[in-house]
């Protein structure tokens, strides 16, 4: 299954080769659409034994765009590899998914409940449930970075989003007005292989 629907107005590009997920880390980062804007892959296969995942689309009929797009669905061997974005849309920290943690109540990514905890003001975002909030003063989901997978090569391309990314709600003017990362400065883009347990 693949996914074809989105936001339009995205390009669709090669983010990974299946060969580069071959690992037991579950997380793996690019960047897209733009290159300060970093997302990663998750496979479920690897972070919670699901297979053939398929999440209602959090976002659905939520924008005038495709208001008929109601499901996202994994992609891969398994079915199982999805893609968010990685950083928060309460005030725009970039998650430590890449930091697997034991509990959800810890900063990262808790793989056995697929939570993902924003180390600035606690969002918790459940990841095998299309990224939809389960804790903390983030807004609305996690926005979803929509998945194609090539049989025939193994690449994992990116090829649009189901809701627009984290954008400044309140202007600042220094990088130290925000508490992290601000979007105009630089939110970088891990390096893969990208897990830390914790
Ligand atoms: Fe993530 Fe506030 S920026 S909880």
């Amino acid at each position: 299954a693949n996914n074809s629907q989105g936001l339009e107005g995205f390009p669709r590009y090669k983010v990974a080769n299946i060969k580069q997920l071959q690992g037991s880390c579950p997380v793996y980062f690019f960047a897209y659409p733009l290159t300060d804007e970093p997302c990663f892959l998750v496979d479920f296969s690897k972070l919670n034994n699901m297979k053939n995942v398929e999440f209602k689309n959090p976002y659905a009929n939520q924008f005038r765009i495709n208001t008929n797009f109601k499901d996202i669905v994994g992609v891969g061997p398994k079915g199982s590899i999805c893609a968010f974005s990685a950083v928060c849309v309460h005030l725009g920290c970039q998650l430590p998914a890449q930091a697997l943690v034991p509990s959800s109540s810890d900063p990262g990514l808790n793989p056995s409940t697929s939570i993902l905890h924003c180390p600035c003001h606690g969002s918790m975002y459940q990841l095998d449930q299309g990224g939809v909030v389960v804790g903390g003063p983030a807004p609305r989901p996690l926005p979803m970075v929509l998945l194609q997978y090539d049989e025939s090569t193994g690449d994992i391309y990116a090829v649009g989003t189901n809701a627009p990314y984290f954008s400044e709600a309140v202007p600042r003017r220094r990088p130290r007005d925000n508490l992290i990362y601000d979007p105009r400065y630089s939110y970088s883009v891990p390096s893969n292989p990208a897990c830390v347990r914790v």
